[in-house]
């Protein structure tokens, strides 16, 4: 297993293995993230259990996470992980390193389990974006999301830009970024960026609700269900009604077979 206390991450299994909560465990800095906790976070999601079927990202102390470590592109870097901008890199292989770094949010998509983000206090830039990458979201009313990376002269790019436009549309989605602006945890509701709002101090207690509701569906269905509802923005009826069939045809003769 990945050296998660050095990523800044803490893993519990729960619910006899079938539920892995991580927990962005950097309080003293809000949970400031770096390439470190991304490659810990990406690890971990190829290390884990094929007993696991729904996973909980939350942050440790006053907030999910305060987004990239400011530090990062500082010559200096972070302390023991230096810079995320090597000194003479090129443009190819910042663009590998990059998709290095999106490794660590990319595998929240995977269909082998629903991922739940449990949101309170700042979500910034790269916390955003990691809530983003998880199928779902419950906050906190205290929570409040900011994509800041345009107003810092950078672009989003952790693989937050295809959910965000999803969810709340073109327009929105060019609003949110280009003023930088912070949303609410009511408002993020309104958006349909969170499943749920709850007060503070019921957020584990709501997390918990929904990871109990999804144990009960059997495992294979709502493998794959996820993998056939996340395909659908992308196909046509046809492809759609294609891909539904051939699951069900799976379903069905798969059960026959036991
Ligand atoms: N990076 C490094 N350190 C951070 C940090 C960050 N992103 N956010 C907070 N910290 C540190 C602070 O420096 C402070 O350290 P000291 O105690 O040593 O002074 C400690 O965490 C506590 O921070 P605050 O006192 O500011 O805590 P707060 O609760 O009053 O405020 C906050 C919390 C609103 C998140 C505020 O800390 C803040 O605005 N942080 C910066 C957020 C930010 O701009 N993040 C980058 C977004 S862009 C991105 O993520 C992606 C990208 O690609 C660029």
């Amino acid at each position: 297993m990945a050296d998660l206390a050095k990523a800044g991450l803490l893993l519990e299994l729960g619910h006899e293995d079938t539920v892995a909560t991580i927990t962005l465990n950097r309080p003293e800095r809000r949970n400031a993230q770096s390439p470190a906790m991304w490659k810990g976070l990406a690890d971990l999601g190829g290390e884990l259990p094929e007993s696991v079927r729904v996973v909980v990202l939350k942050g440790a102390g006053p907030s999910f996470s305060a987004g990239l470590d400011l530090r990062a592109f500082t010559a200096e870097g972070i302390p023991g992980e230096g810079s995320a901008l090597p000194a003479g890199i090129g443009a190819e292989e910042l663009v590998d390193l990059i998709g290095v770094y999106q490794e660590g949010f990319r595998w929240l998509r995977d269909p082998r389990f629903t991922s739940i983000a449990a949101v309170h206090g700042h979500a910034i830039g790269a916390a955003f974006q990691l809530a983003l990458a998880c199928d779902m979201r419950i906050a906190a009313e205290d929570a409040r999301f900011c994509m800041k990376e345009p107003a810092l002269g950078l672009v989003p790019d952790l693989t937050g830009t295809k959910p965000l436009v999803d969810i709340v549309g073109l327009p929105r989605a060019l609003e949110l970024c280009l003023t930088a602006r912070v949303v609410p945890a009511d408002e993020a509701y309104e958006l349909r960026l969170v499943e749920r709002v709850v007060k503070s101090g019921e957020l584990d207690g709501a997390v918990e609700e929904l990871v109990t509701a999804l144990l009960q569906v059997d495992a294979g269905a709502a493998r794959a269900t996820k993998e056939l509802l996340v395909q659908a923005p992308g196909n046509t009826l046809d492809e759609q009604c294609l891909a539904e069939r051939r699951a069900q045809a799976g379903r069905l003769l798969g059960a026959r077979g036991k």
